[in-house]
């Protein structure tokens, strides 16, 4: 059985808590999948668990926390808050805690923008659970640049991180540049997902230093300073996918996969992938 050393994980400082710059993503398990799946990556080295209420599976990680050898203090748990929950955030967080078997969440965030507004009252409420040490760190999911400053105009506060989905299709410098000059780190979901694992520039990158297609996306986002949330339910994935600290991308690659941008956005728009993406 391999053990991934989580210690060689980079991570960021959220002022308030470390962030792993690879996380173990849970939708769509449920139940004793979840809970199995969980100990498992921990198991395996992770120490981000990103979950969310809407995935419905905050108590079988709960479970998978409480069962688990690695000790809570040692795992950054993140979880969402859906937009229909505004007005009973602190009802939300007290579920998610209750759920989770923990006195605190390490990272809270605003799932999507409460009917495509910034949600401030909801801002304000996660701020003040901030204040009170329910979550070490807020933020926001599937937010805009321009949500983000309408969010920061009224409350003074930025999000620590918006997750959204960025992969190589989805890869675009002036919005990296914009999170980067508001300090707020983006965090990845669905970067496997929404790529094309047979393409052929990374399928050569791949080859060129002996590893699989998902490890050069999540090395690619890591050299980008994304916190990459990935998703798998088989063990030799998950040791796959967080493997990725032995070797570097040369700046060429990262150009080059980079460059994919315009190319896989046209051809997962052929396929309509991207409205098929949930979580
Ligand atoms: N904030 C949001 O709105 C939002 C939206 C979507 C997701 N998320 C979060 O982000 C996490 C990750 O996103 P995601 O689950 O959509 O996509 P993902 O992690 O990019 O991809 C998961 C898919 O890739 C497969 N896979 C994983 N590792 C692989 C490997 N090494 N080789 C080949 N296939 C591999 C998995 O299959 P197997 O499981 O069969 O290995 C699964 O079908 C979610 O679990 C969730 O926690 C958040």
């Amino acid at each position: 059985m391999t053990r991934t050393d989580a210690n060689r994980v980079p991570a960021v400082d959220l002022g308030g808590a470390t962030m792993p710059l690879i996380g173990y993503g849970t939708h769509p398990m449920r139940g004793e999948t979840a809970t199995a799946a969980v100990i498992e990556a921990l198991d395996v080295g992770y120490r981000l668990i990103d979950t969310a209420t809407r995935y419905q599976n905050e108590a079988a990680i709960g479970a998978a926390l409480e069962r688990s050898d690695v000790p809570r203090d040692e795992v950054f748990v993140t979880t969402k808050m859906p937009p229909d929950q505004v007005g009973r955030e602190r009802l939300t967080l007290e579920q998610s805690l209750t759920a989770l078997r923990t006195d605190h969440v390490d990272l809270w965030l605003i799932h999507w923008p409460p009917g495509g507004h910034p949600g401030v009252t909801s801002w304000q409420e996660f701020a003040r659970a901030r204040a009170e040490g329910l979550v070490s760190a807020i933020g926001v999911s599937n937010y805009s640049v321009d949500l983000i400053d309408r969010l920061h105009a009224e409350t003074g506060i930025h999000p620590a991180v918006n997750q959204l989905q960025w992969g190589p299709g989805d890869f675009d410098p002036e919005f990296e540049e914009a999170m980067r000059s508001r300090g707020v780190l983006i965090s990845s979901h669905s970067s496997l997902r929404s790529t094309d694992l047979e393409d052929p520039l990374l399928l050569d990158i791949a080859e060129h230093h002996g590893r699989t297609v998902p490890e050069i996306v999540v090395r690619w986002g890591i050299h980008h300073g994304v916190a990459v949330t990935v998703k798998s339910a088989h063990r030799s994935r998950m040791e796959q996918n967080l493997a990725v600290t032995g070797f570097a991308l040369a700046d060429a690659e990262i150009e080059a996969v980079d460059d994919l941008n315009g190319r896989l956005s046209r051809s997962r728009r052929r396929r309509g992938r991207a409205a098929a993406l949930g979580g």
